[in-house]
């Protein structure tokens, strides 16, 4: 099989490393922290689908927002005490998360093969740029694409094509690592060669499809070179 010509990655979990919410959250609601975190991760995905299959886009509003909004519904169905200064520390977690360790290594690894790459995210252009910038990435990124212009999250086949748009790649040529299993399940059914990044021994999703690859690090990605 032919090797890729670019790799996409997903963003948050992904190339960026959400732990420090779920500790933060720890500090600020002890005993309540990775709790927390769960149900507001839930939550913000709840919340995309929700806008994206309602009415036609027209409740849309940006990744930033969205995970506002979950991150108040999780705090009242735990009963906690969100205070102004406690969400400001959340969200700011989300601009400034650090990326996994061995990111920078594996597109640096990528580039020096000629292979574009890029990142296909739900977050709104405002929240990538900040990730890319806090975790030193631009340099290595060809492409940083949001859904945001297009007003209709992930899974939606549309967000997936704006990879190919970007890239000017087809999709069988594009690699596309995740590791949520929902959307590394739904880049396969789009047509993207798909790596499924299973850090913490999940299962993957019951529906039938698999990933081209399962890998547990980003390492991963540089085998299908
Ligand atoms: C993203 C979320 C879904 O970056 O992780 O698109």
């Amino acid at each position: 099989m032919e090797k890729p010509r670019a790799v996409l990655f997903d963003a948050y979990g992904t190339l960026f490393d959400v732990y420090g919410i779920g500790a933060l959250a720890e500090r600020l609601f002890p005993g309540q922290g990775h709790a927390l975190a769960v149900l507001w991760r839930d939550k913000q995905i709840e919340y995309t689908r929700l806008v994206t299959t309602s009415d036609d886009g027209a409740h849309y509003r940006p990744f930033s927002e969205l995970t506002q909004a979950a991150l108040r519904y999780a705090c009242k169905r735990l009963a906690l005490a969100l205070t102004d200064d406690a969400e400001r520390q959340l969200m700011q977690q989300y601009r400034e998360l650090p990326a996994f360790p061995e990111a920078r290594e594996v597109l640096q690894a990528l580039h020096e093969r000629g292979v574009a790459t890029g990142i296909l995210s739900n977050g709104d252009p405002p929240m990538l740029q900040a990730a890319v910038a806090s975790a030193g990435l631009a340099p290595l990124l060809d492409h940083v694409i949001s859904v945001d212009p297009l007003r209709r999250y992930k899974t939606h086949p549309q967000a997936y094509a704006l990879g190919p748009q970007a890239t000017g790649q087809a999709a069988a040529d594009i690699l596309f690592v995740s590791s949520n299993a929902w959307d590394a399940l739904a880049a396969t059914w789009f047509g993207f060669r798909t790596l499924w990044i299973n850090r913490y021994g999940l299962p993957f999703e019951e529906l039938g499809t698999q990933p081209t690859r399962t890998g547990e690090t980003l390492h991963d990605v540089l085998a299908f070179f």
